[in-house]
């Protein structure tokens, strides 16, 4: 059997109704793994499980506000009363809302506490705080889980105007870290990614003007990488099935770069 197989494996994609996690959990259950689809949209989280299963997959949707403990206690209990007990999980909730991004209008100083920690909170405590706060334990207690938090090429240096995402996105990175080495003898690894730059909803207004053409933060973005280009979502999967199953038995408390060499670059 493939180093890559996922078959046997059920894993829960938090935040698939959205782009990344959406090409995360295709390329999941391409992989062979059951794939539970969770947020909070149920007509994309539909759309992605019908698109999983037109394709021969195994997928099932189970709405989740990832913000709140019971929500994510009820779908982790239905979704393995569904497909099983957990052995995967993606956390790709998150993203950067305008009302914390800098502008001349907003400079740092004026920034809205409630508006900093409504953006901390959704990519730092629903991204990954309270998901492997409720999904972490059965691992362990079971003894087997591989979980993948998303967090971004900001997380290492932080990007200009994108403050709060920036300060939150390192905070995943410690406490991916941290994790790693809670769980790194009871069976679960703790592992992240640094998606580069893809174009999705999150980001739309900052990387394309409304009539769709670049804005000059994209040409900035592209000049800076290396391989001159965003990235595809479906890049992504590599990375994530390498770290999801066997093939990473060694692997916890690592980070993948899936940027087009964004971070290497300097001039
Ligand atoms: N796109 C990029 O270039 C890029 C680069 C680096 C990192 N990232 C990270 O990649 C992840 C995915 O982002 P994306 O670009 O794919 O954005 P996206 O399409 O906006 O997806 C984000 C998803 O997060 C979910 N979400 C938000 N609040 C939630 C909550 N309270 N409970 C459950 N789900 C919630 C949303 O689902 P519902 O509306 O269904 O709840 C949404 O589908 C984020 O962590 C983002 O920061 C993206």
């Amino acid at each position: 059997m493939s180093l890559f197989d996922l078959t046997g494996e059920v894993a829960v994609v938090i935040g698939a109704t959205g782009v990344l996690g959406g090409a995360i959990a295709e390329g999941l259950a391409e992989a062979g793994a059951k794939v539970a689809v969770l947020g909070r949209n149920q007509e994309r989280g539909l759309a992605r499980v019908n698109s999983i299963r037109a394709k021969g997959g195994v997928a099932e949707f189970f709405a989740a506000d990832a913000l709140r403990r019971d929500s994510l206690q009820q779908a982790r209990e239905a979704l393995e009363k569904a497909l099983g007990p957990s052995t995967i999980l993606v956390n790709a909730t998150g993203g950067n809302d305008p009302k914390v991004t800098v502008t001349a209008d907003l400079p740092f100083e004026r920034i809205e506490l409630t508006d900093w920690r409504a953006n901390f909170d959704l990519n730092l405590v629903a991204g990954v705080l309270l998901p492997c706060q409720e999904f972490g334990p059965a691992m362990v207690a079971r003894g087997k889980g591989s979980i993948i938090n998303v967090a971004s090429v900001s997380a290492h240096l932080p990007l200009s105007r994108v403050v709060t995402y920036s300060a939150a996105k390192a905070a995943v990175l410690n406490l991916t870290l941290f994790l790693s080495r809670e769980w790194a003898t009871q069976g679960v690894r703790v592992n992240s990614i640094t998606p580069g730059f893809f174009p999705a909803e999150q980001n739309r207004k900052l990387l394309f003007t409304e009539d769709g053409s670049p804005t000059a933060r994209t040409k900035a973005i592209l000049g800076h990488t290396p391989m001159g280009r965003f990235g595809e979502p479906k890049e992504l999967v590599g990375a994530v099935v390498f770290l999801a199953g066997k093939a990473a038995s060694f692997v916890t408390g690592t980070d993948i770069r899936v940027d087009g060499g964004f971070l290497s670059q300097t001039l």
